[in-house]
């Protein structure tokens, strides 16, 4: 039986913010359970709803020093059971309180460095030493950077192994090396420049990166981009130096949460069969609930994101009058960064019954959406995977991306002439190109119906579930144990 520990920030169903979240929450229950025992370790933030945390069982405490400003500090240990799954969650109040998992990010790196270290720190009061520990993102960068220095010494923790997988390079965890050090308690030799240092500051991803023992990205295409000046967000050096030990696997999707045949939040539910009309009756209801014109025959296109840099949202500002026409309407939801949410709204307000901007966060109307729209923009600067349009073909919904990270992987292009592809996509980061394949797609809706409906039925019949991935996580972990 190989034991593997996923170690992460946010987990669906407990707490998230993104993509990772869906991740952590899908990836483990896709194991063979008689040959993998994997468990998952995540704060126990006081957001996490109380259906789940009233049934959480309190395992043990003990209390955990780390650097000088790091002192005494109560590490509670609580377990819970769901599908499967053996999770813990690291207690302390202090660090994991309030409304959202991130706020301040010099917090944020205090906390996380305590996360970190709790990690380890918990798995012999468990009595679980995983053959792996697989990391997620920056929060959990230093586990590999303590695991190979202070806990290096004992018997218990000797020949683990680490994964870190990178969900987004962008975000890296970086704040000055006096702070670091007294967070970490880790000695001066890690802050050199072949360790934790950058840019004179010490950075918690960079040390995972190096002290992983395996890294990967969540598509191919990513695992190449980041080798380069333009994505490699500074690390592109190291990250090609490790290249042997990198590697891009894909990302799935919860093909039970999101099942159009037997989904509770969508209006009218549909399969194969019956996709075609089932679709307008979604769209005819979520055009009533948010005000929009009712009219079955509007293309309509879903953008559900962060609103954030990073989702190309300055191109659809360029051209959104153009994009939103007589004969289109344009349904957002998302948060994030106040210009987005703003132009969004002032968008709204422009195009009544044709834009409609939901600035908040809603599981409920996001599975509307998929379920409702013709179409899904997503025209990022970079994406490391991207889970919506694997949601979207899911739905029977038509995927217009830009070429770059999984969107470039997961979804190729129509080709009027072979009738194949899955979707539309551009490849340079330019407004007037994305306008043109909207346009294209336009045209390819209203005058080929034919052959957009059998694109649609081709997105839903495409497996993207985590079934292929899985392997590949495997053939890693089979590789380290
Ligand atoms: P990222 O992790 O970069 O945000 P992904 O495409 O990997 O991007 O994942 C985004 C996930 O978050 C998807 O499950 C998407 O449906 C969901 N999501 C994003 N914004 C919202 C929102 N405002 N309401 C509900 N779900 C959202
Ligand atoms: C990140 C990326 C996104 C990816 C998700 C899950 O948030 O931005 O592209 O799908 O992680 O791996």
């Amino acid at each position: 039986m190989k034991k593997i520990l996923f170690a992460a920030s946010e987990c669906v169903p407990f707490v998230k913010t993104g993509g990772l979240a869906d991740v952590v929450g899908a990836l483990p229950g896709c194991f063979d359970k008689s040959e993998y025992d994997i468990r998952i370790v995540v704060p126990f933030y006081t957001c996490i709803p109380q259906r789940f945390s009233k049934d959480f069982k309190y395992a043990a405490h003990f209390y955990l020093s780390a650097g000088a400003y790091i002192n005494n500090e109560y590490v509670g240990i609580t377990e819970y059971q769901y599908g499967g799954i053996k999770y813990y969650f690291i207690d302390n109040k202090r660090y994991f309180s309030g409304p959202r998992p991130y706020g301040d990010i010099r917090e944020d790196i205090e906390k996380f460095c305590f996360f970190s270290k709790a990690v380890l720190s918990i798995l012999p009061v468990i009595d679980f030493r995983p053959d792996i520990i697989h990391c997620h993102d920056w929060q959990t960068g230093m586990i590999p950077v303590y695991l190979k220095t202070e806990f290096a010494g004992g018997d218990f923790y000797r020949g683990i192994k680490t994964v870190m997988t990178i969900h987004n390079l962008k975000f890296q965890g970086v704040w000055d090396i006096k702070t670091m050090k007294g967070l970490t308690g880790l000695p001066d030799y890690l802050f050199t420049p072949d360790k934790l240092e950058f840019n004179g500051a010490a950075n918690m991803l960079k040390g995972g990166i190096v002290y992983a023992d395996k890294i990967t990205t969540v598509s191919a295409t990513y695992a190449e981009e980041i080798q380069t000046e333009y994505y490699g967000e500074g690390l592109h050096g190291l990250l090609s130096a490790r290249r042997g030990d990198l590697s891009g696997i894909v990302n799935g999707i919860d093909c039970e949460i999101f099942d159009p045949a037997n989904d509770d939040s969508i209006f009218a539910t549909y399969d194969f069969n019956n996709f075609w009309a089932k679709k307008w009756e979604n769209k005819v209801y979520l055009q009533e609930q948010l005000g929009l014109e009712k009219d079955r025959n509007k293309y309509m296109i879903g953008l559900i994101s962060r609103l954030t840099d990073q989702k190309g949202l300055d191109l659809v500002q360029r051209v959104l009058n153009e994009i939103a026409d007589d004969n289109t309407q344009l349904v957002i939801l998302g948060t994030g960064e106040r210009r987005y949410e703003d132009m969004f709204k002032g968008a709204e307000w422009d195009h009544k019954g044709r834009i409609s901007a939901n600035i908040y966060y809603s599981e409920e109307l996001s599975h509307k959406i998929y379920a409702a729209a013709d179409a899904m923009l997503i025209p990022s600067r970079f994406e490391p995977c991207g889970l919506t349009q694997l949601m979207a073909l899911r739905y029977g919904t038509v995927p217009i991306v830009r070429e770059t990270g999984g969107l470039k992987d997961t979804v190729p292009p129509f080709n009027e002439f072979t009738d194949d592809g899955l979707g539309f996509s551009f490849s340079n980061y330019n407004a007037h190109e994305m306008l043109h394949t909207i346009n294209y797609s336009k045209q390819v809706y209203f005058d080929m119906p034919i052959k957009w409906q059998q694109m649609m039925l081709r997105g839903m019949t495409t497996d993207y579930s985590w079934n292929s991935s899985k392997k590949r996580y495997e053939e890693l972990y089979d590789s380290l144990t």
